[in-house]
């Protein structure tokens, strides 16, 4: 599946819920409007079986907070068992994950990104607004116990919020098998209004500092987005760099959008999207493939966030 630029297309994002039990403050706002209506297990089924025969090969389950919409393992069991993928991943803040990793894992889930910005449990506290750093690690060890591996653990890095905690967060990589991997901080909805809680920082500099401080070399890693990935010599673990504004990415991306009320968004950058909410509900599968079709074609070269363009969507909706 190409868009009008040549890129292949094998990835779908999957957002089963606009809510979730956190407020992460570049992210959702406190009070924030859901969808009415999300599409049901059934909808999602039928469009991913469409999307798969159309060439996606991986999806990721993401939100919101995917892990508050009831039943979720039954979605992964009727995906893993009903259409034609070769991974299931899913990216969760981990408040949920202590409870539901096991029931994940059984019904055929792969791997799981977590979202983990702090080390520090009162940081964690104010930017996520509601949640509970402790609460996150014991979900963390229930994931790596039941093998949802390998493990990454995503950072939004905020100049002035969390720099600080870079290192820190890279040596993880030097003790575990983890993947840590640093996000840069997109201008979407609420990310333009962090309330003093720092800003966007280049994080290709960070890691041209850590390259020079820890020898950092180039390391492969099995992933679909747009991580680029190295490793200190002789460590368990990687660290990944998300860097669309300073060193963008766009050129290779291979990923589709779903939102949980049955839209296809082509870019995250740009609120331009395809609504099949009435194909899916009629379960018209032609009109679902003429739906992909269409996002991609009208599919943007690339993000403009360095000329100062925003998403207004916000992110939650989008599923990052
Ligand atoms: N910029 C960068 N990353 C973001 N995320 C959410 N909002 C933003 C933003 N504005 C992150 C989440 C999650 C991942 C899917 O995207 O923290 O880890
Ligand atoms: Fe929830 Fe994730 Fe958004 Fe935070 S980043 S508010 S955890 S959806």
């Amino acid at each position: 599946m190409k868009d009008r630029f040549g890129r292949e297309h094998n990835y779908l994002r999957i957002s089963v819920t606009d809510r979730c039990n956190l407020r992460c403050h570049y992210c959702m706002p406190l009070h924030a409007k859901f969808f009415d209506q999300v599409l049901s297990f059934d909808e999602i089924v039928t469009v991913v079986q469409v999307a798969s025969e159309l060439g996606i090969r991986s999806v990721r389950i993401t939100g919101g907070e995917p892990l508050v919409r009831p039943n979720l393992p039954e979605l992964i069991y009727r995906l893993k068992t009903e259409c034609d993928l070769e991974e299931i991943s899913c990216t969760t803040n981990g408040m949920l994950l202590e409870r539901f990793a096991k029931d994940l894992k059984d019904a055929g889930l792969d791997r799981i990104n977590v979202s983990v910005d702090t080390l520090r449990p009162e940081r964690f506290r104010k930017i996520t607004r509601f949640g509970s750093l402790e609460t996150v690690l014991y979900g963390l060890r229930r994931a790596l116990e039941v093998g949802l591996t390998p493990l990454k653990i995503n950072a939004v890095i905020l100049n002035g919020f969390n720099d600080d905690e870079i290192e820190d967060l890279f040596q993880l990589t030097l003790v575990e098998d983890v993947t840590v991997r640093f996000l840069e901080l997109m201008p979407i909805g609420e990310a333009l209004s962090l309330n003093g809680l720092g800003g966007y920082l280049n994080l290709s500099k960070v890691r041209r500092a850590l390259t020079e401080k820890y020898g950092l070399v180039p390391a492969d890693e099995r992933g679909h987005g747009p991580a680029r990935y190295w490793k200190a010599p002789g460590a368990p673990g990687k660290v990944g760099f998300i860097t669309p504004i300073s060193d963008r990415y766009c050129a290779t991306c291979s990923r589709l959008r779903l939102t949980a009320n049955g839209e296809i968004r082509p870019c995250l950058a740009y609120d331009v999207h395809v609504n099949l909410r009435d194909a899916i509900r009629q379960g018209d599968r032609e009109a679902i493939a003429a739906g992909i079709a269409r996002a991609l074609e009208i599919k943007p070269a690339g993000h403009h966030w360095d000329e100062g363009k925003i998403t207004q969507t916000v992110m939650s909706s989008l599923g990052g």
